[in-house]
């Protein structure tokens, strides 16, 4: 099997098969590009443009669930992180609903964005740049890990040992959005890339699959919303740790 680019030591040869390639300039670099950073932030903020609309509705949609798994949660989240934080658009509810929190990205150029909405947050305590496979913190530092819009970019070989690390650095909750296979989504993301050329959810799975991650990890499933059923493969999970 290809070894991920990032984890292999200079010297040794890497077989670039097509899903290393894609994630490490598609997923990894693509977001380091202070160009691509300001069209993603577009793409939600700002005025509301027909070009866009489908970017906006989907973001609001994205806080409004957050927003209600976080108001449902008890015992109440209190040491938050936000990783991938990207431009910041978890900031208000986040902040509504922790004492605590941090937020966390590989790229600055996001970072830099995300200042505008985090900072002057009750609470905020600032912005780390690390990569979501090797987290500089500590097991359990967190009590709830919110992981939005990263996994359906994530090559299989890598996904497990994301959700792995996510669930490693939470005591409590991990609350992480997959994008979801189903005969309808895969028709009409066939048809998107039709139509666009572009594909939104490089690498969905189906929901047993979803479910073996979660299981394989120790984390029990407690509560799930569809995003934008239909218009959306993405499905947001809320997790609890199996405690031994
Ligand atoms: C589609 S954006 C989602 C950002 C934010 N969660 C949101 O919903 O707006 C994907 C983000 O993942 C970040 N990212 C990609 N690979 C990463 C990695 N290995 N470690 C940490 N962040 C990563 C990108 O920099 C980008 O900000």
């Amino acid at each position: 099997m290809a070894r991920a680019v990032s984890n292999a030591p200079i010297t040794e040869p890497v077989n670039y098969d097509d899903e290393v390639a894609s994630y490490e300039l598609a997923t990894k670099q693509k977001y380091q590009d202070p160009s691509i950073a300001s069209w993603y932030l577009k793409g939600y903020e700002g005025r509301l443009k027909l070009s866009s609309l489908a970017s906006y509705i989907i973001a609001r949609r994205e806080q409004r669930c957050i927003g209600k798994a976080l108001e449902r949660c008890s015992p109440r989240p209190s040491r938050l992180l936000d990783v991938p934080c990207g431009t910041g658009k978890l900031a208000q509810v986040l902040s509504q609903q922790g004492r605590e929190v941090l937020a966390a990205d590989i790229s600055m150029e996001m970072m830099v964005l995300a200042k505008t909405s985090y900072e002057g947050q009750p609470g905020f305590r600032g912005f780390i740049r690390c990569d979501v496979t090797k987290l500089p913190f500590a097991d359990e530092s967190f009590d709830t890990v919110v992981c939005l819009r990263l996994i359906h970019l994530i090559p299989p070989h890598l996904r497990r040992d994301i959700i792995n690390e996510l669930a490693r650095i939470s005591s409590y909750r991990l609350i992480v959005s997959y994008g979801l296979t189903t005969r309808f989504q895969r028709i009409r993301l066939k048809l998107r890339k039709m139509i666009t050329g572009g594909i939104s959810a490089p690498h969905p799975v189906r929901l047993d699959v979803a479910r073996q991650d979660f299981e394989e990890v120790g984390l029990a499933l407690t509560d799930s919303f569809s995003v934008l059923p239909l218009l959306s493969c993405e499905r947001l999970f809320v997790l609890e740790k199996v405690k031994a």
